[in-house]
């Protein structure tokens, strides 16, 4: 019999796409995918990798058409809250924040106009195109105000006079920038996560989720990590571990023919600056590296 495979869920054009993409091959995963083709093949994994609207992602594993998605949080809780309006249950799993697709839910309005907390907001047409997430937002504060759910391109509404403010996500800040409109509150703060389907999985498919998750562990470890190694006098070593970047327990080796001095390698899980070697060069460090790690398995 065949394996099952699994299929997985990311955007097909976006701010995530690409992260995604990047985030799979890291993990190993090498697809062939044809132009404009929406279904792309997992060559060395039992994983396939369909390209859809952002906004079906959450549907599309909740009802187990697909196993796994790459979602924005501000996707997956627009849906949740929209769910929750409609007295549905939340049915997909999340298994992961990801390390990409920073961005946030903001209100934001037009540049010269005043903005006084709730007081700006009461009685105002917000456009927006996360109603739920927004409607929510209002009723927490018990603030009157009207939602304008538009589909797209909510940062013309103002100008068009179909809204007073707007409720949109931000990124760079350039889309509000380029429309003369100043972010004022945050609504959310989002970043891309990793769902899975709430049906139980076959043990072959769930095994390839747990070595997934893993690789994906693995994946956002070293993206900030660095090896350090350097020489150094015995009597600076503890002030030296105290400057090395979240490291826990360099290794210490003997220098040949130096009794006073050894080598120091570690593993630090935060990026290491200018800053830190000049700090650890005035420690008294010398034959100073810094490596990229590649991959980390614990
Ligand atoms: C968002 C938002 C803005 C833009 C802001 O759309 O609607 O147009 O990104 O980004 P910036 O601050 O970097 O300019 P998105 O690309 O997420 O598309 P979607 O909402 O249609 O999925
Ligand atoms: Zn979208």
């Amino acid at each position: 019999m065949d394996e099952p495979r699994l299929k997985l869920a990311i955007q097909k054009s976006g701010r995530l796409t690409d992260p995604s993409l990047d985030l799979l091959t890291r993990c190993g995963l090498k697809i062939s995918r044809g132009k404009d083709q929406l279904m792309a093949f997992g060559e060395n994994m039992p994983l396939d990798v369909l390209f859809v609207r952002d906004d079906d992602i959450p549907d599309l594993v909740q009802e187990d058409v697909c196993d796994l998605g790459l979602v924005g949080l501000n996707v997956l809780e627009e849906k949740r809250h929209e769910l929750a309006a409609r007295g549905h249950p939340v049915r997909f799993e999340a298994l992961r924040t990801l390390d990409f697709g920073r961005c946030r839910l903001s209100l934001a309005v037009p540049e010269g106009q005043p903005f006084d907390g709730r007081r700006s907001l009461e009685g105002k047409r917000i456009a927006t195109t996360y109603p739920y997430l927004l409607e929510h937002y209002l009723r927490e504060r018990s603030i009157a105000a009207d939602i304008v759910t538009l589909s797209g391109a909510v940062e013309i509404a103002p100008r068009l006079g179909r809204a007073d403010l707007i409720c949109d996500l931000v990124s760079t800040g350039s889309t509000l920038q380029a429309n003369h409109l100043r972010e004022v509150e945050t609504v959310l703060e989002s970043h891309a996560v990793l769902i899975r389907t709430p049906v139980t999985l076959p043990p072959l498919k769930n095994e390839w989720v747990e070595r997934l998750l893993m690789r994906i562990e693995g994946v956002q470890q070293v993206r900030e990590s660095k090896y350090i190694m350097l020489h150094a006098p015995r009597s600076a070593l503890e002030e030296i571990r105290r400057l090395l970047p979240g490291s826990e327990s360099p290794t210490i080796i003997p220098l040949e023919g130096f009794p006073d001095r050894v080598a120091v390698h570690a593993v630090c899980r935060e990026n290491v600056f200018w800053e830190t070697l000049e700090r650890l060069k005035q420690a008294g460090a010398s034959a100073l590296l810094v490596l990229p790690v590649e991959k980390m398995l614990s």
